[in-house]
């Protein structure tokens, strides 16, 4: 497994390879209704193979260039798989800031199994320790009760409320703004 890719119990999280393009559709299919509330709109071609042909070469200089760190979730031992999820730091900042946003989603399917809370565990601790990252954050809908329970597990903790923050479907809202701070430091 190379250093990109993150193991835990009941996952693997690898980075978004050339073989992800159908995977990827088939997770957003899938999870259309599911993901709609919470997201930008997509258009109808984010639902394609072809998009994410081209996606990931984007995703890849992204992360070879140090500024995103994007992770597909698998079952552990199942690495040609379904995705069951993703997670990703993006924005990826240093100097003296050291930060970056983290997004994430679970295929409709795995909610309420403790896999997120265990994959960000992961993911954080690749934030903090290989990445040297200060401060992580994120951003939720007040609607969002799932991410805020999630976060708060986490131990993020509330700094804000950001009016009109993001376009979330199809519409400017407002977001509760938390962040991490390396627990480390
Ligand atoms: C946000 C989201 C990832 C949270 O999913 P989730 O399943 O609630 O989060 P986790 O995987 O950490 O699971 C925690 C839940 O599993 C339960 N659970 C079961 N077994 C568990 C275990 N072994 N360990 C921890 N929790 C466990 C917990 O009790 C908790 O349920 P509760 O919140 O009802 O008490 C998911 O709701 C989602 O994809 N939402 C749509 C996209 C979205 O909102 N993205 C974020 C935008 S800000």
């Amino acid at each position: 497994m190379d250093v990109a890719a993150l193991q835990t119990d009941r996952l693997e999280l690898r980075p978004p390879a050339p073989t992800d393009a159908e995977p990827l559709a088939e997770y957003h299919a899938r999870n259309r209704e599911h993901l709609a509330p919470w997201e930008p709109v997509r258009p109808e071609e984010y639902f394609t193979a072809a998009h994410w042909q081209r996606e990931i070469p984007r995703l890849d200089a992204a992360r070879r260039a140090g500024t995103l760190a994007p992770f597909l979730l698998r079952g552990r031992g199942t690495p040609g798989g379904p995705i069951i999820g993703r997670c990703t730091l993006s924005n990826i900042v240093g100097g003296a800031f050291q930060a970056a946003h983290l997004g994430f989603s679970l295929d409709r399917e795995a909610i309420g199994a403790g896999l997120m809370t265990e994959a960000l565990n992961a993911v954080l601790r690749h934030a903090f320790g290989d990445l040297r990252l200060h401060r992580v954050m994120a951003n939720y809908l007040p609607a969002n009760a799932r991410s805020a329970r999630l976060l708060r597990r986490l131990g993020f903790v509330v700094e804000g409320f950001a009016r009109d923050y993001l376009q979330i479907a199809g519409v400017w809202q407002d977001h509760v703004l938390t962040s991490l701070v390396d627990p480390g430091r």
